[in-house]
């Protein structure tokens, strides 16, 4: 039997990158899978891509950055599937740039989605995920250890995540509530590839090119792959990964020198 068979999941940001192939990987587990983001279409696609691979997934669009949104999103989960097992919070989009010309509607608006959504979901699924003895994975990133110059909305939203991971552990040990984080560094999705294309074309030289000197600049073993996040967090809300616990995981290819 699949290792998640019978369990329930949300993945916010489930529609594109790296929430998408949670959404695969956790459905191909036997998980049912409800994923949210704005674009009704792209919901669409990847529900019928999971359905067509035998999977049981259900969508709904919503802003995650509106304060009432996270609730509606999992009743939509309770209603169509019955409970809740699993929460996967991934949707983030910040803002990069030099921070002088970043204003405080962008840091606000970096801040609504990643560390706002991920609080008001985790709260709202809590009794739920309390009363079946539940999981939280909270997708956030590298940056939050190491934030660079050009990532200081990045870097501070993920350093938020990261100590707001480490707060409701302490709360999910009480509450037999599992909590984790996993901190990507670059993935090939269309946010990573946007920027990695603006550089190419800003300096004339091939994409391959950026990759290969970002790669040799972050000192890292290659660039992750969406399929790379989705395993691990597929693994950890396993049972043979039950032992994590405020885990903050660095999955990155080795950016991260820090201890
Ligand atoms: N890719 C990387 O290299 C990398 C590195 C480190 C950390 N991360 C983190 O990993 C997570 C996923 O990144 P990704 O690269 O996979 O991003 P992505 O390809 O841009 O996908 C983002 C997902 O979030 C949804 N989303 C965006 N704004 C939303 C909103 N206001 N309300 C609801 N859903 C929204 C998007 O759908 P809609 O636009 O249709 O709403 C999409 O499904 C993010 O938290 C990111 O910070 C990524």
């Amino acid at each position: 039997m699949p290792e998640l068979s019978g369990k329930i999941a949300i993945v916010t940001g489930g529609s594109r990158g790296i929430g998408r192939a949670i959404a695969h990987d956790l459905a191909k587990e036997g998980a049912a899978v409800m994923i949210a983001s704005r674009d009704p279409a792209a919901l669409e696609q990847t529900v019928g891509e999971i359905k067509n691979a035998r999977g049981r997934a259900a969508s709904i669009a919503l802003d995650l950055r509106l304060p009432e949104t996270p609730a509606k999103l999992v009743k939509a989960a309770i209603d169509e599937f019955g409970g809740l097992d699993i929460v996967v919070n991934n949707a983030g989009a910040t803002q990069r740039g030099d921070f002088l010309s970043l204003t405080d509607e962008q840091f606000i608006d970096g801040f609504a989605l990643k560390y706002y959504a991920a609080v008001r979901t985790t709260r709202a699924a809590w009794p739920h995920l309390k009363a079946r003895h539940g999981s939280v994975v909270n997708v956030i990133g590298a940056g939050g250890r190491t934030p660079g110059a050009h990532f200081a909305i990045g870097g501070s939203v993920n350093a938020a995540c990261l100590a707001f991971t480490k707060a409701i552990a302490e709360l999910g040990i009480a509450d037999g509530v599992q909590v984790n984080a996993v901190n990507p560094g670059p993935v090939r999705t269309d946010r990573q590839m946007v920027w990695l294309e603006e550089a190419a074309k800003k300096e004339g030289i091939k994409l391959d090119e950026v990759i290969a000197r970002t790669v040799k600049n972050s000192k890292i073993t290659r660039m992750g792959e969406p399929e790379d996040i989705a395993y691990l967090v597929s693994f950890i809300v396993s049972k043979k990964g039950s032992l994590f616990q405020g885990s903050l995981i660095d999955m990155e290819g080795g950016s991260t020198k820090t201890i």
